[in-house]
């Protein structure tokens, strides 16, 4: 079975997966709670809580699993892109087990780990779809073909949209992560109450913006213009808008017939909603696997070769993704 471990941001992940692919468990130690007083992750104590953290997270995935280390025949772990200093936790240990074991170790990219995580779902993709993938650091349109190749077709030109939802509430006065915390208040809300124009409407290009739709609120918050629920649902569905329409161009310029939604916006039951509305058929990661977790790496990794124990030994972590 494989062994995976994800540390790119601030959870530190393990998951145990049968090589058919079956999950056998899925550990997610949130250190939410470190950074919460700073608004935000700090990457120095990211770094530090997942030295802390990785062992008993591993520990606990095998426990989980029925199964010992012994049971380990690959190791996989989340080489980039994510903050370097939490990345070299996970490729540090990864590379001392699968070395100690005598097991091949297989670097995932994390954005193909958000993909894959749609493998994970009761209605996984069946060859070429495109997938919308929008967490706190990415916003992206990929286009993945029926052999597992990923084509980057969007990005955004600023912001991501988790960042926007992070950002929105630290305006409204919300806890971070803000995400969760900017959905709950806006569904107390109404959007049309004081609405906020939807970034680059009406422009046909391939691209995400989320930096006006900040301003704007900002604005909004400072004069305030509407009651903070409604803001944070005229926020929301800004955001939403924006998503759904670009994934409409999207669609319209691959023509591809199923649009997955992956990464930690996915959670968002607003955007899933609306999503219904496209041309194609939807299909979203698992709740639980939207956020960053280890199973989405084990699941890549079944479709990707092993390093060879030369590059096992250079493997180094990296901040950026070539599809990113
Ligand atoms: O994929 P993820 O766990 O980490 C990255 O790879 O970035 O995504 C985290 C992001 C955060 O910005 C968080 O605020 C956002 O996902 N998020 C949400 C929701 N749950 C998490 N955004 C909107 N609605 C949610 N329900
Ligand atoms: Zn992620």
């Amino acid at each position: 079975m494989i062994l995976a471990l994800e540390t790119s941001c601030d959870e530190t992940c393990a998951a145990v997966m049968a090589l058919d692919g079956r999950l056998r468990s899925s550990v997610v130690a949130s250190q939410a709670a470190d950074h919460v007083a700073f608004g935000g992750v700090v990457p120095e104590i990211a770094s530090r809580r997942h030295l802390e953290l990785v062992e008993p997270a591993v520990i606990a995935a095998l426990d989980d699993a029925g199964a010992g280390v012994g049971d380990v025949t690959r190791v996989a772990v989340t080489a980039g892109p994510g903050l370097i200093g939490a990345l070299l936790v996970g490729v540090g240990y990864a590379k001392g087990l699968a070395y100690g074991l005598g097991v091949p170790l297989i670097a995932v990219d994390h954005l193909r780990g958000h993909v894959a995580s749609l493998q994970l779902a009761p209605e996984a993709p069946q060859g070429a779809h495109l997938v919308l993938l929008a967490s706190g650091g990415h916003t992206l349109l990929l286009d993945v073909d029926g052999a597992g190749g990923v084509r980057t077709i969007a990005r955004s030109l600023d912001d991501a949209a988790g960042e926007a939802f992070d950002k929105g509430a630290r305006l409204l006065g919300l806890g971070y992560p803000g995400g969760p915390a900017l959905a709950a208040l806006a569904e107390a809300g109404d959007a049309a109450a004081h609405p906020l124009t939807t970034p680059l409407v009406g422009r046909d290009d391939l691209a995400f913006s989320f930096s006006g739709l900040k301003t704007a609120l900002a604005q909004a918050v400072a004069a305030e213009a509407a009651a903070p629920a409604d803001l944070a649902a005229a926020y929301q569905e800004a955001i939403v808008r924006h998503l759904v329409e670009r994934a409409a161009l999207g669609l319209a310029a691959t023509g591809r017939s199923t649009l997955g939604l992956v990464g930690g916006v996915a959670a968002n039951a607003r955007l899933r909603e609306a999503l219904a509305e496209l041309p194609a058929a939807t299909v979203a990661a698992p709740l639980e696997l939207c956020g960053d977790n280890a199973a989405m790496i084990a699941r890549a990794a079944l479709d990707l070769p092993p390093l060879d124990s030369a590059a096992l030994l250079a493997l180094d972590a990296h901040a950026r993704s070539p599809i990113g």
